[in-house]
């Protein structure tokens, strides 16, 4: 197959072509869409940043290349040169006109590229989910998870916390029992795939007082929901001295800094997506004095009492029983309330986990968030203050029927110079879904894993 051997200077990327208009450059891409008018030839390149029409008319190339251009079939590689120029209506889309082309790999007529540009089953586009990324729409949501993820690191990165990753094999469960993917560990002893660094953190955090971790985590959950995977990213900070209040702030400048970051350098990512970027501006947006305005917070009481009041409107099906966690349709009716991520925060103690630390002004309350992410996408922060005291953690693993032994030194942190401490966990993928404006999670990551699908 050729190499290319065209000088560097005229070597350039889709996403950088703007930067080239009235010059000869050459790409390295594939064929994605070809248009044929008689005498004109007009192929749509992609080339992993970005795609640009070429314009081909025969009379301006030789023969040859006309001719293997117009025989070319979709998704064929090829190393293409032309003179960009800017649209004449508009000078934020450019084109290029075709100069040289060799072909890399020409895909035979007898075996076309399995995803025709026509309407496909989700099925279908999952199981060849390998060729479906190179579509122009899931290549921008993976860039945009690209910068997501980068965002999300440099926030603490930048803000003096350090990153410490735990374990993805455990001896123990941090968010239930119920959830775990088993394994053998060398006969005598069993392993678990991590259902959240957390617990790790927590012991990293009392050695170096800011950090965070961000891995893959694992949960063996049996729903088949649009949020649900059984593997996804998580990063999760984890501060010492910290308040459920400073939690809350903390969850509020990160977020905003991940949409910030998303929207300096996705716009035409955004589009492709199809999602109103106006959406995003309304969580970063300023009050009419120019300060910065809070994330929306609301106690589980109030959601509760708001969401009584909508079932009495007949805006929600149920009525929501006081006590129970959110459902779907709940957390759906909430976000859509504000435009703005909106932090539910003291959920009833016993609807959440059994590390988080009761509220002091009303015990049967856990000093926990939850925030939920606008337009409905509900959760995507859990985060909550930790119980510090050595009594009540121990109490709390009984009555949790969790395994003593496993948790002896969880325990410890709590024994040796024990601090009140905060963290929360982001799952990637469910920012992914909220930030493009997907329905489904399974195209936020490049091979979604869920209850029935491990393959590509
Ligand atoms: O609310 P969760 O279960 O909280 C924890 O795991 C805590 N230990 C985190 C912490 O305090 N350090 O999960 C945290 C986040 C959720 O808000 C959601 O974004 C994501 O992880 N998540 C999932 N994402 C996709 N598929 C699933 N099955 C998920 N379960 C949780
Ligand atoms: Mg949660």
């Amino acid at each position: 197959m050729p190499t290319t051997n065209t000088t560097p200077e005229t070597l350039t990327t889709i996403a950088s072509i703007g930067q080239h208009v009235g010059q000869t450059v050459t790409l390295r891409g594939w064929l994605y869409n070809l248009r044929s008018s008689g005498k004109l030839l007009f192929p749509t390149f992609r080339d992993g940043t970005g795609t640009i029409q070429g314009i081909v008319p025969k009379a301006a190339v030789s023969e040859e290349l006309f001719e293997t251009l117009k025989n070319l079939t979709l998704e064929s590689s090829l190393i293409v040169s032309g003179t960009v120029s800017a649209h004449p209506k508009d000078p934020a889309i450019f084109e290029l006109q075709v100069t040289a082309l060799t072909v890399t790999q020409r895909i035979p007529d007898a075996t076309p590229f399995p995803i025709q540009l026509k309407e496909n089953g989700p099925d279908f586009l999952m199981e060849h989910r390998h060729l479906w990324l190179r579509t122009p729409r899931q290549s921008a949501i993976l860039r945009v998870r690209a910068t997501i993820m980068r965002a999300a690191a440099e926030y603490f990165d930048t803000n003096g916390f350090f990153r410490t990753d735990p374990p993805i094999l455990t001896p123990n469960a941090c968010e239930g029992t119920s959830e775990l993917f088993e394994m053998d560990y060398f006969g005598d002893d069993k392993a678990f795939l991590t259902q959240s660094g957390q617990l790790y953190v927590e012991a990293t955090a009392m050695a170096l007082g800011k950090v965070y971790s961000f891995g893959p985590t694992f949960r063996a959950e049996k729903s088949k929901t649009r949020r649900h995977l059984t593997e996804f990213w998580m990063i999760e900070p984890e501060v010492t001295y910290l308040d459920l209040e400073g939690l809350m702030q903390l969850a509020d400048d990160f977020l905003s800094h991940i949409v910030t970051r998303v929207l300096e350098s996705h716009q035409a990512d955004l589009k492709v997506i199809g999602k109103d970027i106006t959406k995003l501006e309304a969580v970063i947006a300023p009050g009419p004095d120019g300060e910065r305005v809070p994330f929306p917070k609301l106690s589980y009481d109030e959601a509760h009492q708001m969401l009584l009041d909508a079932h009495a409107k007949g805006l929600l099906e149920n009525a929501h029983t006081y006590g129970d966690d959110f459902g779907s349709p709940d957390e759906t009716y909430i976000s859509n309330q504000f435009s703005k991520p909106v932090m539910v925060h003291r959920y009833p103690a016993a609807v959440k986990a059994f590390y988080m630390q009761p509220d002091p002004a009303d015990p049967t309350k856990a000093l926990c968030v939850d925030v939920l992410a606008p337009e409905g996408y509900g959760e995507i922060i859990g985060g909550s203050q930790r119980v510090d005291d050595y009594d009540l953690l121990h109490s709390r693993i009984v009555a949790h029927n969790l395994p003593l032994d496993a948790f002896q030194w969880y325990l410890d942190l709590r024994k040796y110079g024990s601090v009140p401490h905060s963290g929360f966990g982001m799952g990637i993928e469910r920012c992914v879904a909220w930030i493009c404006g997907l329905d489904h999670v399974r195209e936020t990551i490049p091979f979604a894993r869920t209850l029935n699908r491990i393959y590509p």
